[in-house]
């Protein structure tokens, strides 16, 4: 039987904050979590859009759901963000890491990061550093973060993770969705090792039709990619499809630190969840460890989580 919303357990109780919950498969997380008794914080970087996405949602919420603007391209945001998650709760049961874009022409960020390696990793490591310390002890606490299967042609150039000396937007995007998976493990190895009530894990949507690629689109003013992308349209499957593997590594009572789900049809593209392999740089310790390594220096901050 496919695994459903309905299959999850109650979430009253439990605060879950999910990033780039305004669009897409956040969106549609933030729905499934507030409609189960969740109280949910909507991490967005434009506070218009998150309101509007609270006043969606609203009606099908049962408990809470407030509007968090944070901006993962901006370090100094995502550290207020995370304050005011502590101030404000001073505990959290789940973190999304869900929030992402894709192909860009180069930009960076506020830190001067690559767009997409600083705001889909660098951004979520800093995040994560700062409120692991609010999930410490919490009975079933979870981070999922959200990678692609733009992971398998991943590569983690260590020699230019910036893209400083050439720029590929796809393998920039790549680099960051591996990134995402790598991370989402040696968390889980880190945790596992000291101890923690905390798992982490990893998921992805197959092909889901959300603002991702429009916005992919626009950014590089490319007619051809809208062209392929709407001859590809009956690949796609809904949004809320997509966040099924999300949405299972967060809830499922039979999910695990460690693991990896995705849709189990036609190559991982689309169906319903099931655990999928994993892109095999991201089972790499080594590859792993350097990548945790570098993120904490590069955002300046440790994640505190003890080595195995
Ligand atoms: N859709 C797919 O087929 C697909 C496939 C593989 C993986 N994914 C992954 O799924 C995740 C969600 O994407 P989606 O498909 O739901 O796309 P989406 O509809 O474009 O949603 C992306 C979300 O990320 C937010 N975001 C972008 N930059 C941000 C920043 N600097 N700070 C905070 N939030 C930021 C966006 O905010 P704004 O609305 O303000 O732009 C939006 O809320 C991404 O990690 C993506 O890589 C998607």
């Amino acid at each position: 039987m496919p695994w459903t919303m309905a299959d999850s357990p109650d979430q009253s109780g439990r605060i879950a904050l999910i990033t780039g919950a305004n669009s897409g498969l956040g969106l549609e997380t933030a729905r499934a979590l507030a409609s189960r008794g969740a109280t949910v914080v909507l991490a967005c970087r434009s506070r218009r859009r998150g309101e509007e996405a609270r006043a969606e949602l609203l009606p099908a919420a049962a408990a809470g759901l407030e509007v968090l603007e944070l901006d993962l391209a901006d370090l100094a945001s995502v550290r207020a963000g995370a304050h005011w998650v502590r101030e404000n709760y001073g505990r959290l049961d789940l973190l999304v890491n869900n929030a992402g874009v894709m192909a860009p022409p180069r930009m960076l960020t506020r830190d001067g990061f690559e767009l997409q390696f600083g705001t889909n990793h660098l951004g979520h490591v800093a995040l994560t550093a700062a409120l692991l310390p609010l999930m410490e002890g919490r009975s079933d606490a979870r981070v999922v973060t959200v990678t692609s299967g733009a992971q398998y042609f991943g590569r983690i150039a260590f020699d230019d993770l910036q893209s400083e000396r050439r720029y590929d937007r796809w393998a920039a995007y790549s680099q960051s969705k591996l990134a995402n998976v790598a991370f989402a493990l040696e968390l889980q190895q880190r945790l596992a090792a000291a101890g923690s009530t905390v798992a982490s894990l990893a998921a992805h949507p197959g092909l889901a039709r959300t603002n991702l690629q429009p916005a992919s689109v626009a950014a590089a003013n490319s007619k051809l990619e809208g062209l392929a992308y709407r001859l590809m349209d009956p690949l796609f499957q809904s949004a809320a499809m997509g966040a099924l593997p999300q949405l299972y590594a967060a809830t499922a009572p039979e999910a695990r630190g460690g693991e990896h789900y995705g849709p189990d049809q036609w190559g991982g593209m689309r169906g319903w969840p099931t655990q999928v392999r994993i892109a095999p740089a991201a089972l790499d310790p080594q590859i792993r460890r350097r990548l945790w390594e570098v993120s904490e220096q590069l955002v300046g901050q440790a994640v505190p989580a003890q080595a195995p």
